[in-house]
């Protein structure tokens, strides 16, 4: 029986090139090996966006859309929104009783977090328990591996230990988790930072081509190289050229680096170079965006579909966690 895998995503809004290369191809890798659960968490976005939840609603189907135009295989994995599935908000109560409040509150992510969105107040209870939900979200489908972020690694070492707690005091229900980091290409934004929606430095995969070529004429290159004239060093200090990595071929990076260094190639006929690759290497997702987008009755079936496979996982997991909870206590 092959492995399985479960991975999530809350719906925060467009999904950028840094999700691309971050995430979705390592998912879209693991489909063939794996048996692949991947969906959208909802309730997870609703513990710090409570204030307007019509802002998650909105956002999943678009979600959805891009992870299939990546490449992400409804026919191989199961897709799904995690609201659809009420058996998640069962065992999130049912893990929530055994999980000290302390494991929670020195989790790193949580005052992080707290401290960066400050304008909201995330002093919740629901907020304190975001990663017994994501634990619940995990073992729910006995997941053995959960590729994630390194951001995300302090949730899967928390599931790990609530999944111990769990088989130690009712029974060896669960498998213990591990956390599957991908080998992610370092991808900064337009201004070198991280790639991120709310720095405003991102390529969406819905950008049109023409959005694409504006944005990377924007891009930063290499600020000690103010003339062509100037000698400069790509791999040190072009901020482009962690995109040309991706897109380029190694013969052409080559001779880019080398001519860049030479200062025979200037950073704008350079970046145009980068756009039209990327435009091309986009292509493929874009057309397949546009398709999906001109059809959202298909995404509902899909994820209506996904919900009805994940369902039964989930309602023979939790009904082994009844019986091993009650038959537990009445003995
Ligand atoms: N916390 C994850 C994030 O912010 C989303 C998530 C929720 C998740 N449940 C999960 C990821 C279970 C992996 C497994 O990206």
């Amino acid at each position: 029986m092959r492995q399985r895998v479960l991975s999530g995503m809350r719906p925060s809004g467009k999904l950028h090139l840094g999700h691309l290369h971050g995430v979705l191809h390592n998912w879209r890798n693991m489909q063939h090996d794996y048996d692949c659960f991947f969906f959208v968490a909802d309730w997870h976005a609703l513990t710090t966006n409570y204030e307007n939840p019509w802002s998650i609603s909105g956002n999943i189907g678009e979600m959805v859309m891009d992870w299939i135009a990546c490449g992400i295989d409804p026919e191989k994995s199961t897709l799904f929104v995690q609201s659809d599935i009420k058996e998640h908000a069962e065992l999130h109560l049912l893990l929530s009783m055994i999980t000290p409040v302390s494991w929670l509150e020195r989790n790193p992510t949580y005052k992080e977090q707290q401290q960066q969105l400050k304008e909201m107040d995330l002093a919740t209870y629901g907020f304190l328990g975001y990663p017994v939900l994501q634990a619940a979200d995990i073992i729910m489908y006995k997941a053995h591996k959960v590729p994630v972020g390194v951001d995300q690694l302090p949730h899967v070492e928390l599931t790990r230990e609530i999944t111990r707690r769990f088989n130690y005091l009712y029974g060896e229900v669960f498998p213990v988790p591990e956390a599957l980091l991908a080998e992610t290409p370092k991808l900064p934004g337009l201004d070198g930072r991280k790639m991120s929606k709310s720095y405003g430095n991102s390529i969406f995969l819905s950008d049109s081509d023409e959005d694409i070529r504006s944005k990377i004429a924007t891009m930063v290159t290499d600020i000690e190289r103010p003339r062509k004239s100037d000698p400069g060093d790509p791999e040190k200090r072009c901020v482009a050229f962690q995109l040309h990595k991706l897109y380029l071929s190694a013969e052409r990076l080559k001779e880019i680096e080398e001519d860049c260094k030479a200062a025979k190639l200037g950073c704008v006929a350079c970046k145009k170079e980068l756009a039209e690759a990327l435009v091309q290497g986009l292509a493929e997702v874009h057309e397949r965006r546009l398709a999906l987008s001109a059809n959202p009755q298909k995404i509902r079936e899909i994820l209506l579909e996904g919900a009805e496979k994940a369902r039964k996982v989930a309602g023979s997991t939790i009904s082994q966690v009844r019986d091993a909870i009650w038959i537990q206590r009445a003995t």
